[in-house]
């Protein structure tokens, strides 16, 4: 049996997901299909890794050093193609934290910064909550797929003279890896009027066969120069508890910036739990990543068939990457609010709620398919029994 089908219960450990649904869904009943983490167990090696370093007993203040730039650094390399300096690299407990302190480095107030809409909602507070301004690219939906407009992607830049973009890619919730083509077009507009680009590619090494994750700073040194990538074994490795991330800058002057940023925060040491699982994963993790993207590509495939097969009324769009599944609901005909409602009292599922990612998003919901084969089954059909009910 592969080890990606072993159900372990969580209920108990403080899990955002499992612990947090009850009281967010106010029923036992409901199945918790949300917050973007695994019910997958960790590598082996890292969990050995973890456990010899706890049996040492001491868990004093911890440095990340050069050996675990060189680990992340090898990762990059071999993964992504992409030569990065040891230097480049600024520790930070998550990406969260990572664009709140960039945009408070590289920005002032009142700044515009275009995000691509619907986004993980966090792009929208980063950018409000430090009183930048907020303008959206939405995506366009072409029924099969969601692809950038460009001509607004310039057009908004221009018009609001943009000084930073916030690129999701991966991008969740739409589940699109963008092409070379998209990014190179993208980044010559963000040369040519001379935006910064923050790059969050937390999701980077999650990739389903037939597409490439390409990190936008490896297109071209000028790129490299104007971009501040995110990036993180937590998504990767179901890690997120233990709190370590990091960011690439290449360009010295941002990057000096950003870790004074950091450093102003006091914000310059890491888990040292978290830096062991980092090293580890990225040493010893390969072969177990490959088989959890074949797990989440049959995952995927698995989900799209049972609703295609099974009812018209919702259509999961195809992911290139990510472990997040976006619904389009829209022919249930149901109001946002009811939509909410349908899923978690009707479908006793907890799903995230669409138009948490923007107003694109009403109509949507998005599920998290990176749980054992018999908790996705079991979600699948309490929604698609649901939708009959409801016909
Ligand atoms: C696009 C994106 N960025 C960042 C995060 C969270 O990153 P962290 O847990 O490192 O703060 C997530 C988690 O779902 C995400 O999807």
């Amino acid at each position: 049996m592969s080890r990606f089908n072993t159900v372990t219960p969580r209920k108990g450990t403080r899990s955002v997901k499992w612990d947090m649904a009850e009281d967010l869904y106010q029923d036992k009943e409901v199945l918790p299909m949300w917050v973007a983490d695994m019910d997958f167990q960790i590598p082996e090696a890292v969990k050995k890794a973890l456990q010899d370093r706890v049996e040492h007993g001491i868990f004093g203040y911890t440095w990340p050093d050069n050996l675990i730039k060189n680990k992340i650094t090898g990762w990059l390399d071999k993964r992504h193609n992409w030569e990065v300096e040891a230097d480049w690299i600024t520790y930070s407990p998550g990406v969260i934290p990572s664009l709140h302190m960039i945009i408070q480095a590289l920005t002032q107030e009142k700044d515009p910064v275009l995000i691509q809409t619907p986004v993980y909602p966090p792009f929208y507070s980063v950018v409000k909550d430090h009183e930048r301004e907020l303008i959206t690219n939405p995506l366009e939906f072409t029924g099969d797929r969601y692809e950038i407009n460009f001509e607004d992607f310039e057009q908004k830049i221009k018009n609001h003279q943009v000084k930073m973009f916030i690129l999701c890619n991966p991008h969740n919730p739409v589940g699109r890896v963008w092409t070379k083509d998209e990014l190179i077009k993208m980044s010559e507009i963000c040369v040519k009027h001379d935006v910064m680009i923050i790059a969050d590619e937390i999701h980077a090494d999650l990739i389903f066969s037939g597409h490439t994750h390409i990190p936008i700073a490896s297109l071209n040194e000028d790129i490299n120069q104007r971009t501040v990538t995110c990036l993180s074994p937590t998504k990767t490795f179901n890690l997120a508890g233990l709190q370590a991330s990091y960011l690439v800058t290449a360009n010295k002057e941002l990057r000096e910036q950003i870790d004074q940023q950091f450093k102003n925060q006091g914000m310059v040491m890491l888990n040292t739990l978290g830096i062991t699982a980092m090293e580890a994963a990225y040493e010893y993790g390969e072969e177990w990543l490959e088989e959890l993207n074949q797990t989440l590509e049959n995952h995927r495939d698995y989900v799209m068939k049972r609703f295609q097969e099974e009812t018209q009324s919702i259509r999961v769009l195809p992911a290139e990457g990510t472990y997040l599944l976006w619904l389009d609901c829209r022919s249930l005909g149901l109001e946002q609010k009811d939509l909410k409602s349908f899923m978690q009292t009707q479908a006793k599922v907890g799903l995230n709620d669409g138009a948490s990612f923007g107003e694109e998003g009403e109509g949507f919901m998005r599920i998290n398919i990176a749980a054992p084969m018999s908790i996705l089954e079991d979600g699948v059909t309490r929604i698609i029994e649901a939708v009959h009910q409801n016909e």
